[in-house]
């Protein structure tokens, strides 16, 4: 079977490394670009990040652009609290030689799904949805075009990680959420009920460093960072690793259990913004718009991971 075409947007971010390592380790996709948005950190530091993760997985060849650097209506809002100063931070990594694309993130995801055959390209998200959301406004006809959007965010029974009501990406950026869930392309939504039940406990990162190699050991020592203030914030052994779980999907969607239901964001109330009213119930009458994951074989997804992160230098 041909790999699938994808284009990473994202916000690196150490589980957002993780899931870019996880994609170019996998002959079942073939990455078309990365696009960098501001999220975990801003958007100087994301582009830096991704074009660092490809030299560490070997791959300078996949070209990184540079998209949004703040969300379509709001102050961006960061986590250094979570993945300190870098977005980075644990491994030490060198400083990225392979150069920036000239042109737009935005630029690089409408010229690509225009130039493509229709239906081919899936665009993965890990990060707020600010350049997808620009890109679909900016050029409607490449709606139609996309293949499937997976995407890491939202919540139902998790709630919130960055407020009592809402995750992170969604949070930073509800109104781009809202442009793309309302957009009609075929859309599966990893939500934090599914990250939450992927927790890198000790021995699942002790087989990342076992691994030896350089990605092998980078990936350990990036989770054993990030993964120290969830840890304390939910006093669990393991801490959850969010964003691979998309481009786990692409690779081995058996992994994952979800229902097609209505999905829609909250962009008006100060007290619950960015929330994902999912209706995993079926109760609201509203038509189905997502595949909301809830559950994963978490022993099937970090075998997968460990064994594709063996692959790379
Ligand atoms: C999401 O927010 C970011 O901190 C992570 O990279 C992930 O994409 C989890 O809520
Ligand atoms: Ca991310």
């Amino acid at each position: 079977m041909n790999p699938r075409k994808i284009i990473i947007d994202t916000d690196p971010g150490q589980d957002d490394a993780v899931a870019i390592l996880l994609a170019l380790a996998s002959p079942e996709v073939e990455v078309l670009g990365i696009t960098a948005v501001a999220g975990n950190v801003p958007l100087a530091l994301t582009q830096k990040n991704a074009r660092t993760v490809c030299e560490l997985a070997g791959r300078p060849d996949i070209p990184v652009f540079a998209g949004c650097d703040k969300p379509l209506k709001r102050k961006l809002v960061t986590a250094e609290h979570v993945h300190g100063r870098t977005g980075l931070d644990g491994p030490t990594l060198p400083d990225p030689t392979v150069p920036l694309q000239d042109a737009h993130a935005v630029e690089f995801i409408i010229d690509t799904l225009r130039k493509e055959p229709e239906g081919t390209v899936t665009l993965c998200t890990l990060g707020p949805l600010t350049n997808i959301a620009t890109a679909f406004r900016e050029a409607p006809d490449i709606i139609g075009r996309v293949a499937e959007i997976v995407s890491m965010g939202g919540a139902y029974f998790e709630v919130g990680n960055i407020t009592p009501a809402a995750e992170f990406n969604i949070y930073v950026d509800p109104e781009a959420a809202e442009i793309v869930f309302k957009s009609g392309v075929l859309t599966t939504i990893m939500p934090l009920d599914v990250t939450h039940k992927a927790l890198v406990t000790q021995p699942r990162n002790d087989a990342f460093r076992a691994l030896g190699n350089a990605t092998g050991i980078a990936t350990a020592e990036m989770t054993d960072f990030f993964e120290r203030f969830d840890k304390a914030k939910y006093g669990s052994t393991g801490a959850p690793l969010h964003d691979p779980t998309v481009t786990a999907y692409v690779i081995a969607p058996h992994l994952f259990t979800g229902r097609h239901i209505n999905v829609e964001v909250e962009t008006l109330s100060d007290l619950t913004l960015g929330m994902t009213v999912a209706d995993w119930w079926g109760v609201s009458g509203r038509t189905a718009n997502a595949t909301f994951m809830g559950d994963l074989d978490a022993e099937g997804f970090f075998a997968l991971l460990t064994e594709r992160l063996a692959r790379l230098p």
